[in-house]
């Protein structure tokens, strides 16, 4: 047979999947692992997906989504964030934020271009930049600058070949936001650049500690910006595959060509779901916060008690503590604790080269295995 596309053969595996298909086969395992909520969807928005089948709504949507859903999340942008879409013709709901940023990629990405990526930073940039055969350059994010994007390293980062730069704040896997003091110090630069950035707001709901700030904010820069946002995170939604791409009108028409011939229209009843969830679901979306908010507190000051700087993650549901003076590399401690203790995190290492001396550890999971977990890392620590 003749060789498949060497660009997808060499694209490595996410290093996250790899442990968990290991403690998967254990018994008694405290996860600090999943990326996503531990709550179900709230049941009056499952409801309205049943209902609209049983009204026969089964059938392909406009291939942007329904209008009633795009006028919904235009307003809820606009009251919320602070964020003015158009929804006939700068919104198209996708396949979760995923296929968001694999639209915006594609859209504005050719061999060759440079797109700059955080490192550390969510695990499917670097292939979404590689799938594109384009040149990734990274900006390491620091402990010391709360993981946040500073305007020195931006500019060091572009060169006459950047086309693109992928943000994610509130980041996963750092927790790290960024203020809007911080973006207006990138602004210039960009506006400077004529760079796009690609935006991934998946978190914007679970900004704790003051507002949500984005770079779509800033009219200057706003029409260089793709947003990608979504229902996964914010409303426990994760199953359904919704979000959506907010962006000016002429990238807009591009992604949807692309939505148009690989998707079609994103999937109906959870569109329904989704028209529910921001008509009704708010009040949900908060009481999800509280809780997280608990669990974040909880969980950061044992951290810190027990010898592992953490600092304190200003969004998300992950936190980020630093291993490092363990003397063990964070594949073989996140090896090691699973092993001895049957507790599962994430190594930093796999969310690129300097999450290396980190561990990412989800709190979508309940107060007692929080508590429980951190007990069996304290003796775990003892041991080492
Ligand atoms: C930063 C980030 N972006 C996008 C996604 C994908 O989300 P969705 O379920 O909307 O495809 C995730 C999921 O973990 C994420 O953490």
């Amino acid at each position: 047979m003749k060789p498949i596309n060497p660009t997808i053969e060499k694209l490595k595996p996410s290093g996250i999947r790899k442990f968990f298909d290991l403690a998967n086969t254990m018994e008694n395992v405290i996860s600090f692992g999943v990326g996503e909520p531990d709550f179900d969807t709230p049941w009056h928005i499952c409801e309205n997906a049943v209902y609209s089948l049983s009204k026969g709504k089964t059938h392909y949507t406009a291939n942007r989504g329904l209008l009633e859903l795009r006028k919904l999340i235009a307003e809820f942008h606009e009251v919320r964030y602070n964020q003015f879409y158009d929804p006939e013709k700068e919104i198209v709901v996708t396949v979760g934020g995923s296929e968001g940023i694999d639209l915006a990629m594609r859209t504005l990405v050719e061999e060759g271009d440079e797109v700059i990526v955080m490192d550390p930073n969510y695990v499917a940039y670097l292939p979404a930049v590689e799938m594109a055969k384009a040149i990734p350059v990274p900006i390491t994010l620091t402990e010391e600058n709360e993981f946040k994007l500073k305007p020195e390293a931006l500019l060091a980062a572009i060169s006459p070949k950047t086309k693109a730069i992928i943000l994610n704040f509130p980041s996963n896997p750092t927790g790290g936001v960024m203020t809007r003091e911080d973006y207006e110090k990138l602004v210039p630069i960009i506006l400077e650049a004529g760079i796009y950035v690609i935006s991934d707001e998946i978190y914007a709901e679970l900004t704790f500690d003051g507002e949500f700030a984005s770079l779509a904010q800033f009219p200057e820069i706003r029409d260089q910006v793709i947003v990608i946002n979504g229902f996964s995170k914010a409303f426990a939604m994760t199953g359904w595959r919704l979000g959506y791409v907010l962006s000016n009108p002429f990238l807009s028409s591009q992604m949807t060509k692309i939505h148009q011939y690989i998707i079609m229209s994103a999937p109906t009843p959870a569109q329904y779901a989704a028209i529910e969830a921001l008509l009704h679901g708010l009040p949900d979306v908060s009481s999800m916060k509280a809780e997280y908010l608990n669990r974040r507190n909880l969980l950061v000051s044992r951290l810190n008690r027990m010898g592992l700087k953490t600092n304190m993650p200003k969004g998300t549901f992950y936190v980020f503590p630093n291993i490092s003076g363990t003397g063990l590399d964070s594949e073989t401690f996140c090896s090691r604790l699973l092993e001895d203790q049957h507790v599962a995190c994430v190594p930093g290492n796999a969310f690129g080269e300097h999450g290396e001396g980190f561990m990412r550890m989800s709190y979508a999971c309940s107060l007692d295995d929080i508590k429980e977990g951190c007990d069996r890392i304290e003796a775990f620590l003892k041991r080492i």
